[in-house]
């Protein structure tokens, strides 16, 4: 077994780097080993990242917090509000594209697109979808219908992104953050047969191989609690047996809560794992996953968003280390616990 290795710098395509000065404390987390992250575009709650001005005010502070070596790749919120006139000023602006929150679905994802339209897609919203293919920006989605029970809202979202992908099907879709064997099968599926969809796993997903029962099997863990919720154990398996396909690679979702919105009443959805990419090695090692590491966490994201390949190594040592319980003021995902992969200068 190696005790040190490096790879290509990573390319996280699902990051929340908040707002104000969080920006700068957490996008250079993620510049420390990233070359390519994809900006969420939920700071700034209630509405988002929804207008060309908020766009380009975020991303001037992105560009600033990740410095020379790592490009933040901007989104924007899709809204009932979204116009095509918006999706083109937004293409000319060089954004990547228009993440969908169905409304409700997670933290700071009020005001997305209603479920309704998520199952019978009006013409104004389908108008906008259009726009985007022909502009050639990418979906991401966040795959969960908010008003089904807590653990089918994944298996209810299948639904939606296999009717995008047939009637898109030049617009580039991304599942986020899948966490369920049904959503890998049918991703892998329509990917297989040449759709334009992929899907990207999180660290804390391929983590936690007992599903529920890590974050609240023998207590709850605040730090492990998401969305999507970390499922079955066959959900687990499905999700490390998809690390080896092309139609998969690396988006942290990794979202940083302060401990007082973590460790309370109602405390916030999110694992912040950006913090710990020696977790990811130590993942991939200990399932025998080596080999496709670096597909995973580079190569697949750069294929699909056309990245350009960027010098630099991102370096780790088998040195065993505790988890601090706050980092830069923020919970991290598995606060106070000891992995065995860390990554170094
Ligand atoms: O757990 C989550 N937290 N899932 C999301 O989709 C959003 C995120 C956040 O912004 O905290
Ligand atoms: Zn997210």
């Amino acid at each position: 077994m190696p005790d040190y290795m490096e790879t290509p710098r990573w390319r996280d395509m699902h990051v929340h780097v908040r707002e104000g000065d969080a920006v700068y404390t957490l996008g250079a987390v993620s510049a420390a080993y990233c070359s390519d992250i994809l900006v969420m575009p939920n700071p700034f709650p209630p509405h988002g990242i929804d207008t060309m001005e908020r766009l380009e005010a975020y991303r001037k502070e992105c560009r600033a917090a990740c410095g020379p070596n790592c490009t933040p790749h901007m989104t924007m919120k899709l809204t009932p509000n979204t116009t095509p006139d918006l999706v083109r000023a937004a293409a000319r602006a060089g954004v990547t594209g228009f993440k969908l929150y169905p409304d409700g679905a997670t933290t700071n994802s009020h005001g997305g697109i209603p479920q309704e339209w998520l199952l019978n897609r009006p013409s104004i919203f389908n108008e906008t979808l259009h726009a985007m293919q022909e502009e050639d920006l990418v979906l991401p989605l966040h795959g969960e219908m908010p008003k089904s029970f807590v653990w089918d809202r994944e298996k209810h979202f299948v639904e939606v992104f296999w009717n995008l992908a047939w009637d898109f099907r030049k617009l580039r879709i991304v599942v986020e953050h899948i966490t369920t064997a049904e959503a890998v099968d049918k991703v892998q599926h329509l990917a297989t047969a040449g759709f334009a969809i992929r899907a990207t796993i999180t660290m804390h997903h391929l983590w936690m191989e007992n599903g529920a029962s890590d974050w609240h099997g023998d207590g709850l863990y605040p730090d492990r609690y998401c969305k999507p919720e970390a499922k079955r154990p066959e959900d687990w398996q499905a999700l490390i047996r998809a690390v080896k396909n092309d139609a998969f690679f690396l988006g942290s979702d990794s979202a940083p809560h302060v401990p007082g919105t973590k460790y309370c009443y109602k405390g916030c959805a999110g694992c912040w794992t950006a913090c710990t990419p020696g977790m990811l090695v130590t993942t991939f090692e200990k399932h025998g996953l080596l080999d496709h590491l670096v597909e995973f966490t580079s190569r697949r994201a750069g294929r699909f968003y056309r990245l350009d390949d960027r010098p630099g190594v991102v370096k780790f040592r088998k040195e065993s280390w505790q988890v601090p319980k706050e980092i830069a003021g923020y919970t991290p995902f598995l606060a106070g616990e000891t992995l065995p992969w860390r990554m170094v200068p």
